[in-house]
């Protein structure tokens, strides 16, 4: 598919038909089941066909404040560690997200592909739509998908205050609506790129059945057990670390540099604003595990239990 005027115009009149939300003031639309932002809709749909992987092409995919960041940081470090050194590393002076680019937000930039340079050697891309939505060229290559999941109240709480650093920092006269009207929306399903089961489903599913191409990590097992994680997908990703490098304390070194505490307090990171509007700072905030408490009240928090158990159920997932 060659993007055209008529091709845009074919995207635009799709869109002014579907379903649409505001989610956390930004609107949202509903297209085959999935509520993706209004924004990325043009590059949802090109992608799908028009983005080309190749063989060893690395994609991380994973909802919204998920960990993909830190997933970012992670996998380019130790992809490209004989070429950059943890003391030169390009994440010292470059953002994650923009180090490793988004299909649907920088490739595919408003529906239009960009030339865009990597810095990584194999290219890593990110993605947050579902497993289905996934361009053809990364399900028929030999691409490997990482897909970081993460307990579903803490990422919505994420969520929440990521849409509020935004506005705060754009003084914009659009308020984020209440925690409570997000979660009664969560709870719908009308959540980005959810409903979060199908999409979480997706990915779990495909790495059961191809485990070769697919690795599913949680947030929650990485926070715990960092260094069995970084071996994991090292070895996942092709790249496993020697017992020579093991022995240097290399693990331990990348860990380090891809750590919240280390990568929010960069300059770097503290002066770039994403896309004109997302200030660099806001994709790291507490980086815990179980922060919700301090946001749901119990029956929030029991409601949403309920939810997930059920559309979990038989899966063999368990959170
Ligand atoms: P919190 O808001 O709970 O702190 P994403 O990168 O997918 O947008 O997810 C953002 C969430 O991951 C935020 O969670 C953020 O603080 C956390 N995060 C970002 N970088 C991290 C890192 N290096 N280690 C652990 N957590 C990190």
């Amino acid at each position: 598919m060659e993007i055209t005027k008529s091709s845009e115009n074919k995207i635009d009149k799709l869109v002014s038909c579907l379903p649409q939300e505001n989610i956390c003031g930004r609107p949202f639309v509903q297209y085959n089941g999935t509520w993706f932002p209004l924004l990325a809709i043009p590059g949802v749909i090109s992608s799908q066909e028009l983005f080309q992987a190749d063989e060893s092409e690395i994609i991380i995919a994973g909802l919204p404040k998920c960990g993909t960041t830190w997933l970012k940081a992670l996998i380019f470090s130790i992809v490209n560690r004989n070429r950059y050194q943890p003391t030169e590393s390009p994440l010292l002076s470059i953002h994650p997200q923009i180090l490793v680019p988004s299909i649907e937000m920088d490739h595919f930039r408003d529906g239009l592909p960009q030339t865009i340079y990597q810095l990584s050697r194999p290219t890593i891309s990110s993605t947050h739509v579902p497993y289905a939505f996934l361009p053809n060229s990364i399900i028929t290559s030999n691409s490997r998908v990482v897909y970081v999941c993460r307990n579903p109240p803490d990422a919505l709480v994420s969520y929440w205050h990521f849409r509020n650093s935004i506005m705060k920092h754009n003084n914009t006269s659009v308020q984020v609506e209440p925690i409570e009207e997000f979660f009664d929306q969560y709870c719908r399903g009308v959540q980005p790129y959810g409903p979060l089961w199908e999409n979480i489903l997706g990915y779990w599913n495909a790495s059961v059945e191809k485990p070769e191409s697919v690795l599913f990590m949680t947030y929650e097992d990485l926070k715990e057990d960092s260094m069995f994680q970084l071996k994991r997908l090292a070895s996942f990703l092709g790249f496993p670390f020697s017992s020579e490098e093991e022995a240097q304390g290399l693990i331990q070194e990348i860990s380090t540099l891809c750590s919240i505490g280390n990568l929010k307090n960069l300059e770097a990171n503290q002066k770039v604003v994403h896309y004109s509007v997302v200030p660099g700072t806001s994709y790291f905030r507490k980086g815990e595990v179980g922060d919700y408490v301090n946001h749901l009240t119990p029956s929030m928090i029991e409601t949403l239990n309920k939810l997930v158990e059920e559309k979990f159920a038989g899966s063999g997932l368990v959170f």
